[in-house]
């Protein structure tokens, strides 16, 4: 394969690493390859090295992104080795008190329709879109445009469960899923649900910004829980500068709600790297793809994971994400920072960010210098 020694990778013993790649910034500018990305890939491939594709992206099914994602850099991935940011959600739906499985949760993100799917495929049976509100109730925002752009296509509506007519929607939990398009539309629902009593929609409960009480936010008057399934303030799609991720989305509604309650903090739950549960749900996903992918090769026993190797763009997220992670395998996260995405030796502080949790392991040009560094580390 171009571009890596011919020293061939001793295959008799199954290798004892593998590999986690971000995606925007090291393997593709939004949907162009970057250059080496399918080498680097194709090879790990053809030498049956494990690796994962672990992104802060979403918004649209698993089963699409690697149809799409094995297409574009020519290497064959499935769900077994793909983990988005929204991913992990799907655990929410398991049976047990806690569950959300029949409760109405609001999904908001790129594309309404895909979000929902997402969603109905993760389990949850009771969807509800920004856009079915505004639909149902075009005097929810006075001044949406989008109403018949943006949120055209979304047909579905309420769910059986509530009926529009009432006024009375109740909404049981929040989910960002991707980077929303009518921010506007979606601060707006947000805080009126975060404002509302226990969840309905049109209702008012003066206890949740009341700046007296303690921090305000739900299980104030049972409010639904907020979910953000990435904190990327800033992601790399090949512009000549990073632009505003869904963290700048989050601090947005956080701004908002600071406002309204008069200091309080917006309270929700934050996955995607680099908090420790998507890590840990990485692990799991890559520890499960590595025994398959070993087995189908005989190596019925594979040797413990002893190191995978994190390459990413974003100190933020990749390289903090894995320095910060505890591993529940004992396995070594190490973390690789390339310069084709977030970070620019050249601009926006240079080496200057790479103290403390920000510090990599290595830095390195691009994926390919990425996969080449680890291999020779590994002898
Ligand atoms: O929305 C995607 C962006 O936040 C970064 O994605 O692949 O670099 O983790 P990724
Ligand atoms: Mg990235």
């Amino acid at each position: 394969v171009r571009g890596f020694s011919t020293k061939k990778v001793v295959e008799k013993k199954a290798p004892s690493f593998a590999f986690a790649f971000d995606i925007d910034g090291v393997l593709l500018h939004v949907a162009k390859p970057i250059p080496g990305a399918s080498d680097a890939l194709r090879y790990l491939h053809h030498h049956n090295i494990p690796f994962i594709l672990l992104t802060n992206g979403g918004g649209k099914l698993e089963t699409e992104r690697v149809k799409d994602l094995s297409e574009k850099l020519g290497v064959p991935l499935t769900t077994d080795n793909f983990v988005q940011s929204h991913t992990p959600f799907r655990q929410l739906v398991d049976d047990g008190p806690e569950s959300l499985r029949d409760k109405t949760v609001l999904v908001t993100g790129a594309d309404a329709e895909k979000c929902r799917a997402i969603a109905q495929a993760y389990g949850f049976r009771n969807v509800v879109t920004p856009a079915d509100i505004l639909h149902a109730h075009p005097k929810v925002f006075p001044f949406d445009p989008l109403l018949d752009s943006v949120h055209a296509s979304s047909r579905a509506g309420y769910p059986s469960n509530s009926n529009p007519a009432s006024g009375m929607l109740k909404i049981d939990a929040m989910f960002v899923f991707n980077d929303p398009r009518d921010w506007a539309l979606d601060i707006q629902i947000i805080t009126d649900l975060l404002l509302s009593q226990g969840g309905h929609l049109g209702t008012y409960s003066p206890r949740n910004n009341d700046a007296s009480l303690p921090n305000c936010g739900w299980q104030q008057d049972n409010q639904p829980a907020l979910y953000f399934s990435n904190a990327d303030l800033l992601w790399s799609t090949g512009y000549a500068l990073p632009r505003l991720g869904q963290g700048a989305f989050q601090a947005a509604v956080a701004g908002v709600w600071r406002r309204i309650t008069d200091g309080h903090e917006l309270r929700r739950r934050v996955i995607g790297k680099p908090y420790g549960e998507t890590y840990r749900f990485a692990e799991r996903v890559l520890a499960a793809h590595r025994h398959e992918l070993l087995r189908a090769i005989s190596h019925h026993e594979p040797d413990v994971l002893r190191s995978v190797y994190m390459v990413g763009d974003n100190p933020e997220s990749d390289i903090a994400g894995a320095n910060d992670f505890v591993s529940e395998a004992g396995t070594e996260w190490c973390s690789v920072l390339v310069g084709t995405g977030v970070w620019n030796p050249a601009a926006r502080g240079g080496e200057g960010v790479l103290k403390g949790r920000f510090k990599p392991r290595a830095v390195v040009r691009d994926v390919r210098e990425a996969v080449a560094w680890a291999l020779e580390r590994e002898g």
